[in-house]
């Protein structure tokens, strides 16, 4: 560095790496209860298309649409907030007891479900 030219003042760098694509994880087991069945899935599909793979059937009339509101599941592990159209269709008390609308789910972890009757009762439980 040649001796003239002018010191500059040191600057803090903050480097905000939020607008980054989070890094592509996966493939991720969700396990369907009460029967246990389990399927692999990649990060970021839906819990309703894993339904699908799995061959488990999740109550719906808009086909993943999320116009609905009937693909209610309960899930256990690790999942995002829930979405502006399940604050729509779930009741408060229901969103706290983890009570989710699978086709707007995204699996970005292994996750247990349990797909639930429109009465909340899960399926399978009295079926
Ligand atoms: S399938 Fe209709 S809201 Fe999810």
């Amino acid at each position: 560095m040649p001796d003239d030219l002018p010191a500059l003042p040191r600057q803090k760098i903050v480097l905000d790496l939020d607008w980054l694509p989070e890094p592509i994880a996966g493939p991720h087991a969700v396990t369907f209860l009460p029967r246990g069945r389990q399927v692999v899935v990649q990060h970021g599909q839906s819990v309703f298309e894993a339904g699908k793979a799995a061959g488990v059937y999740i109550p719906t009339t808009c086909g993943g649409k999320g116009t609905c509101g009937r693909c209610r599941v309960r899930v256990e592990g690790q999942a995002r907030p829930p979405t502006y159209i399940e604050r729509q269709f779930i009741p408060r008390s229901d969103l706290a007891s983890n009570v989710r609308l699978a086709c707007r789910l995204r699996v970005e972890d292994d996750i247990t479900v349990t797909v639930l009757r429109e009465d909340g009762i899960a399926r399978g439980a009295r079926d």
